[in-house]
């Protein structure tokens, strides 16, 4: 394949290269980060990793695939930011389900400064589980991140006061669930207890105790370290990603949107958090299909509010290294 490389740029392969890496900031599920790149000399090709599945908790895969979804809009900015546009093909061959996406037909359109900045936003976001201030999100704010995740084809539903009282009954009874379930608290403690691995949930990310909060944040099955102070979630907004289809290739896209709109909320200043065990639970995603109207499939659930500024939020969640997540052994030769 053809494609031209300014003279003052990086090759395209190590830009695939530099890109997958960034990726690693993704958010997953339980930190997970269940994808592997694969380093092309012209393309980039996105797998899922099972044994990162969380099988009793996710079976079908939703939250495995927008994790994925997450990684590989992060690709995309990266690559973007450098100049990069490719032709994304998602689920490109049905003989090969773990195949997400590949990435080719590069163009070179120029660094694109919003992308830069995006990326410098991968490195800042994280998930802040504490309860957030008592100021409210503005309207425009809430707009702005709305319009990003429609870009990459999913929709964010802000819910009325009525609504979040649903949502709160429906987290109730989803944690209620989970916590008489032993196999998903047996995966729970096993993605809350493997420190020094890269993947997984630190105590230090993880609240010493439950936020007083109308919606019930995860029930992480064991106390933190993290001090979460006497703050609500009274200022909360809180949404729902959702969108036409429940097929692997719309929670994919619903990944895409998930990052666009976190790394626009982190812009902005605003602390999103995912809220996943309302779609994990079957009866608890029935609730949310009815919050749509039954227009479409709720992906996930997320809490937008303003952080706490006075005290410092958690730290950083580590990630696995590049080696186990991006493979160059196609390419060693040709990278810078
Ligand atoms: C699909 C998905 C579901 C998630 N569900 C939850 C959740 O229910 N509760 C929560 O506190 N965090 C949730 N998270 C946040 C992850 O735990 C977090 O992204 C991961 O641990 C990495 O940490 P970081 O976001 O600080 O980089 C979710 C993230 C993703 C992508």
């Amino acid at each position: 394949m053809s494609h031209q490389t300014p003279a003052t740029d990086r090759p395209l392969t190590t830009a695939l290269a530099e890109a997958a890496g960034t990726a690693s900031h993704a958010p997953s599920v339980h930190n997970t980060q269940p994808w592997r790149w694969k380093v092309l000399p012209d393309s980039l090709e996105l797998r899922v990793v099972r044994d990162r599945q969380l099988t009793a908790t996710d079976p079908e895969g939703r939250l495995l695939a927008i994790s994925c979804g997450t990684a590989l809009h992060h690709a995309r900015v990266a690559l973007a930011a450098e100049g990069w546009t490719p032709v994304v093909e998602r689920l490109p061959d049905p003989a090969q389900p773990d195949l997400l996406a590949r990435l080719t037909g590069f163009r070179h359109t120029g660094a694109d400064p919003d992308a830069m900045h995006m990326v410098q936003c991968m490195q800042v976001r994280h998930t802040d589980r504490r309860p957030v201030s008592e100021e409210p999100v503005p309207a425009a704010a809430l707009s702005e991140i709305d319009r990003a995740a429609t870009r990459e084809g999913v929709n964010l539903q802000v819910l009325d006061d009525d609504q979040k009282l649903q949502l709160a009954t429906a987290a109730q009874h989803a944690a209620a669930v989970a916590a008489e379930d032993p196999q998903l608290r047996e995966e729970l403690a096993y993605w809350t207890s493997r420190a020094g691995t890269g993947a997984g949930l630190p105590p230090e990310v993880l609240p010493e105790q439950a936020p007083r909060t109308t919606v019930p944040a995860r029930d992480f099955g064991r106390p933190g370290s993290l001090p979460v102070g006497p703050g609500h979630d009274r200022a909360a907004a809180y949404g729902i990603l959702w969108g036409a289809e429940d097929e692997p290739d719309s929670w994919l896209r619903a990944g895409e949107g998930l990052s666009a709109a976190w790394l626009t909320a982190t812009r902005l200043g605003v602390s999103l958090v995912p809220l996943s065990g309302v779609v994990e639970v079957e009866g608890t995603r029935q609730v949310l299909r009815q919050l749509l109207s039954g227009l479409g499939f709720p992906y996930i659930a997320l809490r937008l509010g303003i952080a706490d500024p006075t005290h410092a939020g958690p730290p950083h969640t580590p990630r696995l290294d590049t080696a186990q997540t991006v493979d160059t052994s196609e390419v060693r030769d040709q990278l810078s």
